[in-house]
């Protein structure tokens, strides 16, 4: 009698089973799909070939100093990094003296010590980047109602981040023609601009880096459109993981050990063992 149970209740799961299956197909056939245009015009990311990229990856420590300084000179106007601190700089290969001269250069918020009301100062070491629009509805106002991300963690944010933000500034383009054959009403908005490494294609930042020489390095690297962003792509990815190239150099010495103990728990097994039926 049990038995029968089993049998029945085994056979009622079963049947629900294949119940749900055989709908989910049906609904998943019959289904229309609908194509947008960013399922056809959407891109992924470009390889930038960062020398932080892969397992063996990484900092180039003048390429950190320079895309600091497109940062610093371009995209700290909308953005903000308030996860750094100034006297992280000192990790780009700038001596203490240095990072404090530097910091002095950026005004962060402060208090007056007079009046107690909220004034600006020069920065210290140890403050972190400011936001350049006191809160979120001055820093839309200011963009074409979209607010600009604070840059800290974003290569860990979006996908295969170093790239796509290096893709990103140097993929603004005129929307193709075929696309708007295609998708008549996707025009590009006013005030947006078309980017097929934009998820939704169409983004409100107006493209930063428009020529080339926009930014003067100071160790004389050529500065192009293409070699500024992968410079400040390569400063954003360290910006989010300053310790991507301690974590890739510990990686490997911890391989290596934990291939060594496997080998020698398995002699040290096969000697203990020896002569053993097991
Ligand atoms: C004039 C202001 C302005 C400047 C300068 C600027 N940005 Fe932006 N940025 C924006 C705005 C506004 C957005 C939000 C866009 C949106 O959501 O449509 C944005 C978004 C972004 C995003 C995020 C896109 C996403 O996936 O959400 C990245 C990355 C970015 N900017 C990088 C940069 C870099 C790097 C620079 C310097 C080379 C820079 N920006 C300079 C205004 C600016």
């Amino acid at each position: 009698m049990a038995r029968f149970i089993a049998i029945l209740v085994g056979l009622f799961f079963g049947v629900i089973l294949l119940w749900s299956f055989g709908v989910g197909l049906y609904t998943w056939a019959t289904e229309e799909h609908e194509t947008t245009a960013e399922h056809v015009f959407y891109e992924h990311p470009r390889d930038a070939k960062l020398p932080s990229a892969g397992v063996f990856g990484t900092f180039d420590v003048q390429q950190l100093q320079r895309g600091y300084k497109v940062y610093k000179e371009v995209c700290a106007a909308c953005h903000a990094l308030r996860h750094v601190a100034f006297r992280d700089l000192a990790q780009l290969g700038y001596s203490e003296a240095q990072v404090k001269a530097e910091a002095a250069t950026w005004q962060v918020p402060g208090v007056d010590p007079n009046t107690g009301e909220a004034a600006s100062r020069p920065g210290l070491a140890t403050d972190y980047f400011p936001s350049p629009y006191p809160n979120d509805i001055a820093a839309r106002a200011a963009n074409n109602n979209a607010v600009p991300p604070d840059l800290s963690l974003i290569t860990k944010a979006r996908h295969d981040g170093s790239n796509y933000v290096y893709s990103l500034i140097t993929g603004y383009q005129d929307q193709p023609a075929a696309l708007l054959a295609q998708f008549p009403d996707a025009k590009t908005p006013n005030g947006l601009h078309y980017n097929p490494y934009f998820p939704n294609l169409n983004i409100a930042m107006a493209p930063p880096l428009t020529s080339d020489g926009q930014v003067t390095f100071d160790d004389g690297s050529s500065s192009t459109v293409a070699s500024m962003s992968r410079d400040v792509a390569a400063f954003l990815t360290w910006a989010a993981e300053p310790t991507l190239a301690k974590r890739h150099q510990a990686g490997w010495p911890v391989v290596l050990f934990l291939i060594i103990a496997s080998i020698l728990a398995y002699l040290a097994y096969q000697n203990v063992w020896r002569n053993q039926k097991h």
